[in-house]
């Protein structure tokens, strides 16, 4: 593969994303697992994942972002439902869900009126699942707009209502604030069903919802971050490593990397690493991430640049060129988490893995 000439590279461990999924599964019984691959999987790859998920009924469908993450999986030949949990526009692509069999979220009269109209003019049902909004403030119809919602779909005869979902903006720092979500919630679930609303799908929680608040599993818990093995109790999946492409000594004063936010205050042995904010592997983390290099931390020197990044390897004695360097993920008995990375740079463990960019290379192990 010519990709993978640079040994910059992504692992992606499959036992772990089985075993966080089982463990999901497990957890939320008799709810069903909806496991969310949008975003490629937060970077882990949407297609590889949603094949094992599928061969091995690891979940019952898979949440994504758009109608394009939801094609790119019917076109790698996942069957499976799919759920595209962001609001449509343009209008059109309410055609290309329904023809793909892809589920839509609708938040707004004007999307259910589209979505009407596009399933007549195919003469095909559409799916969807209605969002309400109980306090995250992103997409989602306040309760009397969505039983309003509802009945212009459930009559129309060309929309099945499959579902209604929320989504809680704090389940991870804030219960008393999930719990006034949910209430919110379970008031709409008991008006629609005291409009006759039947067999609707209902589900609120995100993975850690799913973990910690029981009561927010409804008919199925929504997981991403979980399943990655990103989150407390789970299994990390990913590992993000490379190997040295040059190494140097430097004399005290020694200025390393643009606009000179490194200076040696003595010699040093320096490894120069191919991966950079090309990558991903973001300018934040300069003079502040760690990367393991034979076992032992060694610290981002100067500013992280597109496609290189330098390493203090002064106390590594055997680092040289073609050592191996992991910057997510474990070396010997040394890990570095995306957590961890996260926090050097003052962001989510989402936005540390999310962000690898597709020129890294994506290895799937066994
Ligand atoms: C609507 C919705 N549901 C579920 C999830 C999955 O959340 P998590 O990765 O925390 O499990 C997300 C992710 O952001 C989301 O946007």
């Amino acid at each position: 593969m010519a990709n993978m000439l640079r040994p910059t590279l992504v692992e992606i461990r499959l036992a772990a994303v089985r075993g966080n999924l089982l463990k999901l599964k497990k957890t939320v019984a008799p709810a069903r697992v909806l496991f969310v691959v949008k975003a490629n999987a937060y970077g882990h790859g949407a297609v590889e994942l949603a094949r094992l998920a599928e061969r091995e009924n690891l979940a019952w469908g898979f949440g994504v972002s758009s109608v394009e993450e939801g094609l790119t999986l019917r076109g790698a030949g996942i069957i499976s439902p799919v759920l595209v949990l962001g609001s449509l526009y343009p209008f059109e692509s309410f055609v290309e869900a329904i023809n793909a069999d892809l589920m839509v979220t609708i938040a707004s009269h004007d999307a259910a009126r589209q979505v009407i109209a596009a399933a007549r003019s195919l003469g095909k049902k559409a799916v969807c699942h209605m969002k309400l909004e109980t306090g995250m403030g992103r997409i989602g119809a306040r309760r009397p707009s969505l039983l309003k919602i509802y009945d212009e779909l459930a009559p129309s005869g060309a929309v099945a209502v499959a579902g209604m979902y929320t989504h809680l903006s704090s389940a991870d720092s804030d219960p008393e604030y999930s719990a006034e979500q949910l209430a919110i919630f379970n008031e709409a679930a008991a008006e629609l069903k005291a409009r006759g609303a039947r067999g609707l799908t209902l589900h609120a929680a995100n993975s850690s919802a799913a973990t910690d608040h029981p009561e927010s599993r409804f008919d199925m818990a929504r997981c991403g971050i979980a399943a990655y093995g990103l989150a407390q109790g789970f299994e990390p999946a990913m590992t993000l490593k490379t190997r040295i492409v040059f190494i140097k000594n430097v004399r005290e004063g020694a200025f390393i990397s643009y606009n000179k936010s490194f200076r040696a205050d003595r010699p040093m042995k320096i490894a120069t690493i191919p991966i950079g904010y090309g990558d991903g592997y973001v300018r934040a983390y300069s003079n502040k991430a760690d990367v393991l290099i034979g076992g032992r931390r060694c610290r981002v020197l100067g500013n992280v640049t597109m496609d290189m990044t330098m390493v203090d390897v002064t106390a590594v004695r055997e680092a040289s060129v073609g050592s191996e360097a992991v910057l997510i993920g474990r070396q010997g008995s040394a890990e570095i988490t995306a957590g961890e990375l996260a926090a050097r740079a003052g962001t989510i463990t989402y936005e540390v893995v999310t962000l690898i960019s597709a020129r890294v290379p994506r290895v799937y192990l066994e």
